[in-house]
């Protein structure tokens, strides 16, 4: 084909020098619009590299290093001897012009037929970081930005290579070391770096659990009420679970052995009960190692606020009373840094960790290398148990003021219990008979994120009220949004007393089905 005479397009090209898109990208897109819009027509040749620069004051290099990316993006090819030229596949079906390169939803089909069991997923809506009282979630505005981005900025210089490649699915030496030190001073727990495995949050840890320790179809005991999303793992692991009783004592480990005497596996929050905040008295602890003893199961012990104490003496873990080894610890920094970092760890028994790792290998091969590194720096430096300290101070003086709160704005409405003074969150139950779907629905409308307690159990009596996170509301946002909460209480009006209700997983509100 012969070549067309360089187009005087050029001439329109603009550079903003004070735009905060490189010269370079301002090229390219250039270039890139004019071939999708049509307006730069196959075969046409584009001026050299040296006239682009000439011609536009900048450096050849940036000229140069536009068009090799254009050649690479196929905008543009290369004829030998005679230059560059707008290629052929791009410009014979010009598209519209790019008015937005945002993708709009694609239409409603029907669900394709998946062969996966879905998890009932009761974790819709997320608790959004900016509704006041969401559940789970740490001082976001207290994260240690400079700390981090000091300790990120001091490892990119050192172009650490070795961490651009496949790491280790059992996680980054140093941080599993850093992780065992932290375990010693914060938890009291002895354990090696050998038997630690670097997950994706504990959300990844409960899936491996599960998938590692039983067999599709065995039976796991869960606590009643428990905690939604773990469940939603065991599920899509395709585990038989079976709600065990909580009351005061924590799990009703006799109920359990009546229920289900050969389950493989029992998921438990024996520090701080999740949602209901009790803690696993000494004989129910040695009852439930005694069960797993006996029946050959595993317990899997999710510690994941283990961390925060605000009065009284922290417990030990299960983990450092079992002396079977039957006791997998579950840790996150979810709560002590941020949930968005995704990462977490198991403690496991020695001889089972080539087993979890393989597994870790098989889903996602290891946890990201220059944030574990980053990590482990933070850890290592003592900036963690600082920021803990610091942390510690700030979420006591939130729970108060959210307890004040709730005597003086709800009293008569709900009934928060002042014990355990531990955690990142707490339990208001209803003293009317109200919604608490129907009012955590209409919380959310007033941007308050109530989740309700009922929607915690999975089949047995439900208790209503709500589960109230406060670590993430600033202390003079906690009387405001009880009163907020109060008035979706009263406008959701009374609840339908007998009708059963369980949360959807797909969900984009709070739902209720009949
Ligand atoms: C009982 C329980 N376990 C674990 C977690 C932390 O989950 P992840 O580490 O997957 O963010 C939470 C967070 O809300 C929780 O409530």
């Amino acid at each position: 084909m012969p070549s067309r005479p360089v187009s005087p397009l050029w001439n329109s090209l603009a550079l903003d020098r004070a735009a905060a898109r490189s010269l370079q990208d301002q090229i390219v897109d250039y270039f890139r619009a004019g071939v999708l819009e049509g307006r730069l027509k196959a075969g046409t040749r584009v001026p050299s590299s040296r006239a682009l620069a000439g011609d536009h004051g900048i450096a050849r290099i940036t000229a140069v290093q536009a068009y090799e990316r254009l050649v690479a993006e196929g905008y543009l090819a290369a004829r030998p001897g005679s230059g560059l030229f707008v290629a052929e596949s791009h410009s014979e079906r010009p598209l519209k012009p790019a008015v937005s390169t945002v993708r709009r939803a694609p239409p409603r089909r029907r669900a394709p037929a998946l062969e996966a069991r879905l998890p009932a997923l009761a974790m819709s809506p997320r608790p959004d970081e900016r509704l006041a009282l969401a559940t789970g979630i740490p001082a976001l505005d207290q994260f240690p930005w400079s700390d981090w981005a000091r300790i990120t900025a001091r490892l990119h210089r050192e172009r650490p290579l070795d961490a651009l490649g496949h790491g280790d699915p059992q996680g980054e030496r140093d941080l599993r070391e850093a992780i065992a030190e932290h375990l010693g001073a914060a938890r009291g727990i002895t354990c090696a770096a050998e038997q630690i495995l670097v997950v994706a949050g504990s959300q990844q840890g409960i899936d491996l659990a599960a998938r590692a320790l039983a067999r599709p179809g065995d039976a796991i005991w869960t606590e009643e009420p428990g905690y939604p999303v773990g469940r939603a793992a065991l599920d899509a692991a395709a585990l038989e679970r079976v709600p065990i009783p909580v009351d005061t004592e924590g799990l009703d480990v006799a109920a359990g052995v009546k229920r289900a005497p050969a389950a493989r596996l029992a998921l438990v929050t024996p520090s701080h009960h999740y949602p209901l905040g009790y803690t696993m008295s000494l004989r129910r602890r040695l009852a439930l190692l005694d069960w797993a003893e006996r029946a050959d199961a595993w317990i899997l012990e999710d510690d994941y606020d283990g961390e925060y104490r605000y009065g009284g003496r922290p417990l030990a873990p299960l983990y450092s009373l079992d002396r079977g080894h039957r006791v997998l610890y579950l840790g996150t920094f979810s709560k002590v840094l941020a949930p968005g970092l995704r990462l977490g760890y198991l403690v496991v028994p020695a001889g089972a960790v080539d087993a979890f790792a393989a597994l870790k290998a098989a889903s996602d091969r290891h946890a990201p290398s220059l944030t574990q590194r980053v990590l482990a720096r933070f850890i290592g430096e003592g900036r963690l148990a600082a920021h803990l300290r610091r942390m510690r101070g700030l979420y006591a003086r939130r729970r108060r003021a959210l307890l004040d709160a709730l005597g003086r704005e709800a009293a008569g409405v709900l009934h928060a219990s002042e014990a355990p003074e531990a955690g990142l969150h707490l339990v208001a139950r209803l003293a009317v008979p109200a919604d608490d779907v129907a009012a955590s629905r209409r919380a959310l409308e007033k941007r308050v994120y109530a989740a309700p307690l009922s929607t915690y159990f999975a089949e047995s009596e439900r208790e209503h009220g709500f589960v109230l996170g406060f670590a993430n509301t600033p202390e003079e946002a906690m009387a405001p949004a009880v009163r907020r909460l109060v008035e979706a209480i009263a406008e959701a009006g009374p609840r339908d007393l007998g009708r059963p209700r369980r949360m959807q997983g797909n969900s984009t509100a709070w739902r209720r089905t009949a």
